[in-house]
Parts: C-alpha cells; sequence; structure tokens
C-alpha cells in the first residue's frame, strides 16, 4: 500500500502551522472539557510546551516517569515525539545513559551509548554496563526526524533500588504481638546525622500495611503502601526522596502499620483470616543516607528501635477502623519525645524472601468529594450524601467532649426512612461478635477542640455516610468530606458525544474502573475487594482505552505467576489466601493470564509481558488440554448475571479455551518458538472445529439455540468459518430486534455483543442497543441515578446487587473501537499503525474519542454536516493509521480522494501518515 499522502491532492496537504493551530486548539478543548468533565481533575495532561517539531518528550523508565527505586537489570526507556508536522516520523534514534546528569554539551553516556540506530522504535531495552543499586542515572534520546535532523530530549532520571535482596541491611521487626491483637503499632527511632546531608533514600518493605514519619512529617502521599500481593511469595518494598525532612543533629523516625490483607482479621466467605502468611505486620527499613562528602550511613530497623500501641485499636482493610484520640501520643514521631514507657521491638522472620521493588502508580487519595448534602434526623443522627458513589474514605471534623463515640456508617444506598443500608454489600461477611461493624469507622473523641479523622488502612465503597454519635454533637455539610482513591494511573482518554446518556454510561464506567483498581483489579470496593479474574480481563480494554494500566497489569501478572499451581490451574481470585481454586476458576474467569498480557501488548507494543507470562501461558493451556480430550471443556460460571437467556457454558469456556490457545500461538510466532507455534495453532484449530461441529448449525447460520451471547461470542472470538460471518450476524441482528433492541446476556456476552454487531455491519443497532434508558441496559441504571456500574440489571434485583461493580464495563472500551473506530493493529501494536473503523451512526450526530498512545494523542471526531459528515483525525507523529469507509468516499479541500486499492475487501481504505486532517464524508 502507498501512502495516503502520495494518492492526496496537493492542495489537501495541510500546512505545518494549520496543524499546529489545530492541535493546540484540540488540546485546548481538551483541556476544557476536561475540567468540567467529572474525571476533570485526573485527566493527565501533556505539557504543551513550546517545543521545536521533532523533539522527544514524555520520556519514561519502566512505564513511569523519573522513577526511584526499581529493580529492573534491563530498565525500558520510552519516548514520543513532540511533531504536529504532516509524516512527522523518526528515523533514527541514540541514547545516552549516564552516572552524570548529562547536562546538554557535556558527558556522553558513561552506562550506555550505544550507535545511533537507524531505527523509528521509541521503546528500547537498556543494554549498557551493569547497572548498580542505589544509583541514579540521567538518560537522553536524540531522535532524528524525516529530514535526517537531530532533536534532542530534555534529560530523564531514573534510581535503582537495591535490586537485590542481599542489599537489605535492616531486620524485620515487629512489637512481638499475635495476630488476634487489635491496636496498630508504632515504632520509632532516633539517631544523630553529623555532616551535611546531599540525599537521603528511606526503603521500606512491609508485611501489611505502613506509613512512614521523619520529624513528624508523613513521607509521602501514597495510600495504602505497599500493593497487596501474595505475602508469602513476594513481598514488595516502596522507595522514598526523604531528604527535605532531614534535619542535621537528631532525627526521628516514626513507622505505624497497618493489617492490610497480611493480617486478616475480618472473617468473611473467602477466608482470608486463614491465609498461610497472616501474621502480626512486620517490616524491614534501610534509611540511606549520602552525604556531601560522598560517605554512606545506613540507618536500619532493628531492635534498637521502641514500640507503642497506637491510637488506632482497630484496621481492617475490609471493614473499617476504630480511632480513640484519648490514646493519642502527640509527638510520638519527633525526637523530644519521650519514649521510656515503650518496649524494644522484637526481630521477626521475613514474610517471603522475595521482596521486590514496588515500580507502578500508587494508590491515593486522588479527589476530594465535599458532601452535596446533609439530613439532620436528629441530634445524634446525620447522614451526609457525596452525590456519586465511589471507593474511599471519608474524613470528618468535628468537635465533641472527651469520650464522645461516633460511628460513621459507610453505604451505597438508603433505607425508606433515610439511614445507611447496607443490605446489598454485607452478605458474604461472617462477623463473630458485634465489634468489627461493616464499613464502620468508630472513633472517640479526645475533647480537645476540633478534631479531625481519616482512616489510615482501609477504604470503603459508598455514596453516603450515616454518622451517629453517643451524645449531641454538631455537624454541618462542610464536616465531611469523601476523597475517592484508587491506583493513581494517568487518564489517556476522553469520550464525548451529542448523547448526554451516552457520556454518563462512559463517565460511570470509568467511575467503576478506578473504584477498582487498588494495586490490582477488583470486583467492587464495598462487599469483597476480590481480585476477581472474570471481572478484569472483560475490563482490560476498557482500562486501557481510558487509563496509562501497563504498571498495575505487569504487577498483577506476577501475582498471577506466584498463584500458578504447578499443574497451570490458576485460583479465580487473584491474590487469594487459598479459596477459589475449586470454585469460579475455568477458563472463563482465568483466560486472563492470557488475555491481559496479550491487551497490553497491543496497547503499549511491549513485548516484556508476554515474555515474563510466556510459561505461565503456556502451562495454563497445557492443562486445559490435557483435561479436555474432546477439544471441548464446560469448566466455568458461564455467562454470569444474564439479563434472563444463559448460553451453555461448554460454548463460552470453550471458546475462552480457544482464544488462549491462539493468543499463545501469536506469542509464540512473535518469539519464534517455531514448535509452539505450530502446536498450538493447530490446537487452536482442534478447538474450533471442535466448537463449530457441536453448536453451530451452517445451514441456519446458528450458535446453539441462537442466544445473543451464543451468537455474538463467535463471532467476536472468530470462531465463524470464512464466509459465514455475515449470515451470523444477521441472525444476531435479528435476535436482537426481536428482542426490541436490548441486550439479553451476561458478563461474557456483554464482551461480544456490541462488538459482534458493529464489526459486521450492524453498528446502527449496536448503538441502539448501547444507549437504551429502558431495562435491560447500562442506560437503564443511569436513568435511575447510577454514577457507577451495577452488577445486575434490574435496579430492584435481589441478589448480586453492588452498585460499584466493573464487569459489565465492555460499554466503555466499544464507545472507542465501534463509535470513535480507534483500534490497535496486532500487526503494529502499540498504536504504531491505528485502524481506524469509525461508524457514523445515523442516530447520534457528533461523537469524539481521544486516546493517548504510547506515540502520543489519536483523535477521531466526526459530525453531522449538511447530507455528509465532517470528520477530524489525528495520527500520532511516527505512527500511520488506515482508514476504513464502509459506506461514503472521503473529500478533503473538495475533492475527491482516491482510496487505496485493495482488492478483496469491502468498502474504501485510506492510508494516512502522522498529522491532523479534515475530512467530508459523503
Ligand atoms: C463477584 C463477581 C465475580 C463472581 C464470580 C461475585 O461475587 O462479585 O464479580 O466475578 O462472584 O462468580
Amino acid at each position: 500500500m502507498t501512502d495516503c499522502l502520495s494518492a492526496l491532492p496537493s492542495s489537501f496537504s495541510v500546512s505545518s502551522g494549520t496543524a499546529t493551530g489545530r492541535a493546540a486548539k484540540s488540546l485546548a478543548s481538551l483541556l476544557v472539557r476536561t475540567l468540567i468533565g467529572g474525571l476533570g481533575s485526573l485527566f493527565f495532561m501533556r505539557s504543551v510546551s513550546a517545543q521545536t517539531p521533532g523533539t522527544p518528550v514524555d520520556l519514561k523508565t519502566e512505564h513511569l516517569v523519573n522513577p526511584l527505586g526499581i529493580d529492573a537489570t534491563t530498565p525500558r526507556f520510552s519516548w514520543r515525539l513532540q511533531d504536529p508536522r504532516r509524516g512527522a516520523r523518526q528515523t533514527a534514534w541514540q541514547i545516552q545513559v549516564s552516572t552524570d546528569s548529562l547536562e546538554p554539551g557535556r558527558g556522553a553516556g558513561n552506562s550506555w551509548q550505544p550507535a545511533r540506530q537507524a531505527s523509528d522504535q521509541t521503546l528500547v531495552t537498556y543494554s549498557g554496563k551493569p547497572l548498580r543499586p542505589f544509583t541514579a542515572y540521567f538518560w537522553r534520546v536524540t531522535a532524528w526526524d524525516q529530514d535526517g535532523k537531530p532533536h534532542t530530549s530534555a534529560t530523564a532520571r531514573f534510581e535503582t533500588g537495591l535490586m537485590h535482596p542481599k542489599n537489605w541491611q535492616g531486620a524485620w521487626i515487629s512489637d512481638g504481638a499475635d495476630e488476634t491483637i487489635k491496636p496498630a503499632p508504632y515504632f520509632r527511632k532516633v539517631f544523630q546525622t553529623g555532616k551535611t546531608i546531599r540525599s537521603a533514600r528511606a526503603y521500606v518493605a512491609t508485611g501489611g500495611l505502613y506509613e512512614l514519619y521523619l520529624n513528624g512529617q508523613k513521607i509521602g502521599n501514597h495510600r495504602l503502601d505497599p500493593m497487596y500481593t501474595r505475602f508469602d511469595r513476594r513481598v514488595l518494598y516502596v522507595t522514598y526522596d526523604v531528604t527535605k525532612q532531614f534535619r542535621t543533629g537528631a532525627n526521628a523516625l516514626g513507622v505505624l502499620l497497618g493489617n492490610g490483607w497480611y493480617n486478616h482479621q475480618s472473617t468473611a466467605v473467602w477466608y482470608f483470616h486463614k491465609a498461610p502468611w497472616r501474621n502480626r505486620p512486620t517490616f524491614c527499613l534501610d534509611l540511606r543516607i549520602t552525604y556531601d562528602d560522598g560517605s554512606v550511613e545506613t540507618i536500619s530497623s532493628g531492635t534498637d528501635w521502641k514500640t507503642s500501641l497506637s491510637p488506632i485499636r482497630f484496621n481492617s482493610i475490609y471493614t473499617a477502623e476504630r480511632y480513640d484520640a484519648r490514646l493519642e501520643q502527640p509527638g510520638w514521631n519527633q525526637v523530644n519525645f519521650d519514649d521510656t514507657k515503650w518496649t524494644a521491638a522484637k526481630i521477626r522472620s521475613a514474610p517471603s524472601a522475595n521482596i521486590v521493588a514496588q515500580v507502578m502508580h500508587p494508590i491515593r487519595n486522588v479527589e476530594a468529594i465535599p458532601a452535596r448534602s446533609l439530613t439532620k434526623l436528629n441530634d445524634t443522627t446525620y447522614v451526609f450524601d457525596l452525590g456519586r458513589n465511589i471507593a474511599g474514605v471519608s474524613q470528618i471534623r468535628v468537635q465533641g467532649p472527651a469520650g464522645t463515640t461516633l460511628r460513621l456508617k459507610h453505604a451505597e444506598r438508603l433505607t425508606k426512612d433515610g439511614r445507611a443500608d447496607q443490605s446489598n454489600i454485607d452478605m458474604h461477611y461472617r462477623p463473630t461478635d458485634q465489634s468489627d461493624p461493616f464499613q464502620t469507622d468508630v472513633i472517640t473523641l479526645s475533647g480537645r477542640g476540633e478534631e479531625t479523622f481519616m482512616p489510615h488502612f482501609n477504604y470503603k465503597g459508598f455514596q453516603y455516610v450515616e454518622v451517629t454519635s453517643t451524645q449531641p454533637v454538631t455537624l454541618t455539610q462542610q464536616s465531611l468530606t469523601g476523597y475517592f482513591m484508587h491506583s493513581d494511573v494517568p487518564a489517556t482518554g476522553q469520550v464525548n458525544s451529542a448523547n448526554p446518556a451516552l457520556n454518563k454510561i462512559w463517565q460511570a464506567t470509568n467511575n467503576s474502573y478506578l473504584s477498582n483498581l487498588f494495586g490490582y483489579p477488583t470486583d467492587c470496593p464495598q462487599r469483597e475487594k476480590n481480585g476477581w479474574t472474570g471481572d478484569a480481563h472483560i475490563a482490560v480494554e476498557t482500562g486501557l482505552y481510558n487509563f496509562d494500566g501497563i504498571t498495575i497489569y505487569e504487577k498483577w501478572l506476577a501475582d498471577h505467576r506466584d498463584e500458578q499451581q504447578p499443574n497451570g490451574v490458576l485460583p479465580s481470585i487473584i491474590p487469594t489466601g487459598g479459596w477459589g481454586y475449586d470454585w469460579g476458576n475455568g477458563p472463563d474467569w482465568t483466560s486472563t493470564i492470557a488475555l491481559i498480557p496479550w491487551n497490553v501488548y497491543l496497547f503499549y507494543g511491549d513485548k516484556k509481558i508476554l515474555i515474563d507470562n510466556y510459561d505461565a501461558i503456556k502451562r495454563y493451556v497445557d492443562h486445559l488440554e490435557a483435561s479436555s480430550p474432546n477439544n471441548l471443556t464446560s469448566w466455568g460460571l458461564g455467562d454470569w448475571v444474564p439479563v434472563k437467556s444463559k448460553a451453555p457454558v461448554e460454548l463460552t469456556s470453550s471458546i475462552y479455551y480457544y482464544t488462549d490457545t491462539r493468543i499463545l500461538a501469536n506469542i509464540a510466532r512473535l518469539l519464534n518458538r517455531t514448535d509452539d507455534y505450530t502446536h498450538y495453532s493447530s490446537l487452536a484449530a482442534r478447538i474450533r472445529q471442535a466448537i463449530n461441529a457441536k453448536y453451530l448449525n451452517q445451514t441456519a447460520a446458528r450458535y446453539g439455540s441462537g442466544l445473543q451471547t451464543e451468537l455474538s461470542a463467535p463471532l467476536h472470538w472468530g470462531l465463524v468459518p470464512d464466509g459465514l460471518s455475515a449470515a451470523v450476524a444477521s441472525q444476531l441482528a435479528q435476535r436482537v430486534e426481536a428482542d426490541q433492541a436490548h441486550i439479553d446476556v451476561g458478563l461474557l456476552g456483554t464482551k461480544t455483543i456490541l462488538n459482534a454487531l458493529s464489526d459486521n455491519g450492524h453498528a446502527d443497532l449496536a448503538y441502539r442497543v448501547a444507549s437504551q434508558e429502558t431495562f435491560p441496559s447500562w442506560g437503564w441504571w443511569i436513568a435511575n441515578g447510577a454514577t457507577t456500574l451495577y452488577e445486575n440489571w434490574p435496579i430492584d434485583a435481589k441478589s448480586d446487587i453492588s452498585l460499584n461493580h466493573i464487569m459489565f464495563g465492555e460499554v466503555g472500551a466499544w464507545m472507542y473501537k465501534a463509535l470513535g473506530g480507534i483500534k490497535p493493529d496486532p500487526n503494529a501494536p502499540g498504536f504504531k499503525h491505528i485502524l481506524l473503523k469509525p461508524n457514523f451512526v445515523k442516530t447520534l450526530d457528533h461523537f469524539e474519542a481521544t486516546h493517548q498512545g504510547p506515540h502520543g494523542m489519536i483523535r477521531s471526531a466526526w459530525r453531522r454536516s449538511g447530507s455528509g459528515i465532517t470528520y477530524l483525525v489525528t495520527v500520532p507523529p511516527n505512527s500511520t493509521a488506515t482508514l476504513f469507509l464502509t459506506d461514503g468516499q472521503a473529500y478533503a479541500d473538495g475533492r475527491l480522494l482516491s482510496p487505496t486499492t485493495n482488492a478483496g475487501v469491502s468498502g474504501r481504505q485510506y492510508r494516512l501518515v502522522a498529522g491532523s486532517y479534515q475530512f467530508e464524508i459523503r
């Protein structure tokens, strides 16, 4: 195929000035929409700096900006070009990595400086001198543009952490209590520094959760560090720059430990209280100080630390926190505190010898949400409403007599009489007494003026907070603030359309996605907080179109490898304390092992996740092969929470088995594993044949009894024999019309129904289904006030009724794929080549999707004008796109464009190089 540019009339070329203006304008409009949009404060803005076109920007190491404390021996570097010019691309690159700060004009790469590479790649793996632990490295890259002109980036940095467990000096310590003891422990140590400090780093590994203080100041703004792992197989450590909090002379270190998933004291049906790793929280700390004279000193955890119980009387990641302000010890984390009553810390064994850097976007209090209203029921009972459903915590400011106890009960719904109603979310909780009420913080006031409380080691799912008090207190609407917490992944996508209901569905989907991202993807933030595999693979594309999720998924796939049995089997929830190896873990759920790496690869073009998980995927598929002699499997839960009809489990599970096998064959080909490729592609063909032999009626072009999932799953996952897709799709369209253009699917069918329609010529119908506002539909929830996605279709369902589930969230990805038409190309992943397949659905006036891919912002925006469509496209620098039009022809500046001839494919195709375009489609 030739480039579109050569096919375009010369007058079509947009001058660089226009293109720049347009890019700037679109960025400005993005900013405005972003600020007014529901996720406004979360949107990640790229700087609109006046860089020379062609400059490499957004430099990342291990997919993070200037990370501290990485363990990778061969880190990945990536950048993109800031270049709005038509046809902008990189023709060569050269990188310099050095322990010197590489000020322009100075120093070469003393660690790595490969020769100039004639290549357009913008993701490279370090292969210089062995990296040293505890070392800052600086790097910059020079990119040569299409005219052969070099442009050098600003300098980025990264810093290695311990790199190997043997580099730890500290001892693992705890307070010596056993796992049944409720209050959270404090630890402290005072030490002296004589010399001037150049820099100081704290490295903290924890079984449980921690907060670190230096001289009374809390270090950093992360919440719930470290992220949850299977603690007996892998423990994460976190690195912080603590230089600024240091003083010359005496310094005080303070650590507060929480239970998290390490010491689960609450009792629920998943038996986390019986997890094999369970123990009293423990930590290991090295504070590494580099002095101005270059000497290094390490202050470490050990028996010279002192410990005492804190005012946090109880903390459960699952339920809530109890705090007694009367037990506060002011100054506990400062130098002059009298700790003579504290006892010596005790040595403990490490939860696991495998201590690994946490290299990912952390959890934060990302958004503060003021209470939208307050209802005072009486002197001691108030109900706050945030106006939207979130995951996170509430913070209360209150004044009252010492000993007054307040209970803050968090709920997603209200009872008829306006009280917090937890009946939709507490059914799996098995409390053994009254001391651990569900999602209810209990605080006792000290009586010392206005007091503020926010839990340290817990989060909840809620919209309402009912506050009851043992004595009358005065609360106003300003007394309580909600904090939306989640893994603070930068936003990478934006959708906007002429249909407000569709826009709200998109926002609710993102709210649920983020409410379920806490260092691992969860099903719901209230009832379970479990890493349910099925929910996560259904939502992975929605996640990746909207957020920069690679670091979270890479970590979660490491959790998968920790959990995988020698025979390849995975549990249905990951991580797990042991539950889930015998229920719910068929291929329809645990295909995460193949689907997540594959999708991350498609979105980022980074093979590492494929390489890291190759053996695990293979063991998984081998297990399925060994246990499926007829090439079919009935292992699985099937189309979970269906509207009414349920497809046969054997059909849906076998389709996932087929999909995993196909993905494995693809990866084998990419990684040059020829024998594996041959084996797994022929296995995939046999599975497909077995499914079609049993379920496909060729003459009727129908699978099974012709339910929506039965027809859409084979279409979406590529099982339909060549030449039969249109006929099966038309059966599906008839089925959907017969269902009044409403869904009749469960979890697995939500992944396929809209895509199968829109990918096979029925986009208008898909849009009707996606934008319904009557039962059953996503819009039905929105019409009933939802701000997050629900777990069940009827508003008044009696079971499966969490109001913040991501599992039906594929609709968010579908908007990008079907309406915007933005799709990654498996042959040039990471949006190196973009497939643009927009559907200008007739009942929508305009639609716009943008996605920040590895090469920059992709934009697909269309609007009806007169009898045609005005269509704006941005193809980021260093990438190309193919625009597929099924209807109409493209004009630019009034001239008809000649499409690329591509025999055998219906519709027209236009090859686009980087740049911004305006087409008229008639
Ligand atoms: C979870 C779901 C999950 C399902 C599996 C439920 O309790 O909330 O989202 O996938 O169980 O059966």
